[in-house]
């Protein structure tokens, strides 16, 4: 790939990968679009608990009652949306759901408080009578999803003009071209 667009893919990776270390890094939380069985588009924050760099993977962790696991499952094509406000930089990431596992290991290794998220005795999204009836039972629903990229459109707003550049994966090889932003 020409040097330039190579450079710009590797920033992109570069910002996905100190998400691990910088808890504070805007990356870390991000806009997961998925597509209801009835078609209508469906945005929500995340966080990005892990990014395999070998290859464009993105996992999340959620309740398996969740709306969005229907949706997921019905459509796995998703839209992944990062920004960073500071360096008024966004990156849209289309991708795919390959992996939705229950993972107990991993779910024992969250802290306490965490682990309390997965544990609601009526599913989320389900009406309760106040804003802090919450109840909590013993059993978690705990799922691990894992998108794959396919498609990546980088934007980089600046004067005199901004920057765009858009990457598909074909085979096991990112193709890279500028676009006008
Ligand atoms: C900052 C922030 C981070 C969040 N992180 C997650 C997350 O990692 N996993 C998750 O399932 N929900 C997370 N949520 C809640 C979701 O945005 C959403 O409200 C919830 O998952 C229900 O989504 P659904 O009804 O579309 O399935 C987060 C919300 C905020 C505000």
């Amino acid at each position: 790939m020409y040097q330039m667009l190579d450079s710009v893919l590797k920033s992109c990776e570069t910002a996905w990968i100190k998400t691990k270390t910088k808890k504070n890094h805007p990356f870390r939380f991000f806009s997961l679009v998925t597509t209801s069985p009835e078609g209508q588009a469906e945005a929500r924050m995340v966080v990005l608990r892990k990014f395999d760099v070998s290859n464009f993977e993105f996992t999340i962790y959620t309740d398996l009652r969740t709306p969005k696991m229907a949706s997921i499952v019905h459509n796995p094509e998703v839209e992944l949306l990062f920004y960073d406000h500071k360096k008024l930089w966004q990156i849209r990431v289309k991708a795919k759901c390959i992996a939705q596992r229950e993972d107990p290991a991993l779910f024992a290794q969250q802290q306490e408080a965490a682990q309390k998220d997965y544990t609601t005795l009526i599913a989320p999204g389900t009406e309760i009578k106040a804003m802090d009836a919450v109840e909590y039972g013993s059993k978690n629903h705990f799922v691990v999803l894992t998108f794959r990229a396919y498609h990546i459109d980088h934007l980089q707003l600046k004067r005199p003009n901004h920057q765009r550049a858009i990457f598909t994966l074909q085979g096991q090889e990112w193709k890279g071209s500028f676009v006008t932003p």
